[in-house]
């Protein structure tokens, strides 16, 4: 698999004004991009900081992936997102090796981006997404 760079390390938090306005306030970032991604349950926001990103995500409603997480973890770190050349080939890569993966097929992510996740179970109990940009 050609890992490209960390595309992105996503928190998980229950107010997304608030901690937007905490990140500006703490390290004066703020956010280049903000969208609703109702297949996923979010509503997130990316801050570009240096040649990465720090993705933040608010789940709109507690019946949702990150709302569960909320729920039984509380706020805090989420996934960590690797840049991949060809998410396909990842995905072929990572099944073939028999790694436990949560999305088989590849899927539209937050900028239009092309993104899919691999099981925690798999490594570390980190909860790891591909992103292919396009
Ligand atoms: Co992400």
């Amino acid at each position: 698999v050609l890992l490209l760079n960390i595309h992105h390390t996503a928190v998980a938090v229950r107010d997304l004004d608030e901690a937007l306005s905490d990140l500006a306030a703490q390290y004066g970032v703020v956010p280049q991009h903000r969208e609703v991604i109702i297949e996923q349950g979010v509503e997130e926001a990316m801050v570009a900081i240096g040649g990465s990103n720090l993705q933040l995500l608010m789940p709109l409603g507690d019946d949702t992936p990150v709302g569960r997480f909320l729920s039984s973890r509380g706020e805090g770190l989420h996934h960590v997102a690797f840049q991949v050349v060809d998410i396909e080939a990842a995905l072929a890569h990572l099944e073939e090796s028999g790694v436990q993966l949560v999305d088989r097929v590849a899927r539209r992510g937050g900028g239009g981006h092309r993104i899919a996740f691999v099981h925690p179970k798999a490594f570390g109990g980190a909860l790891i997404e591909l992103v292919e940009v396009s």
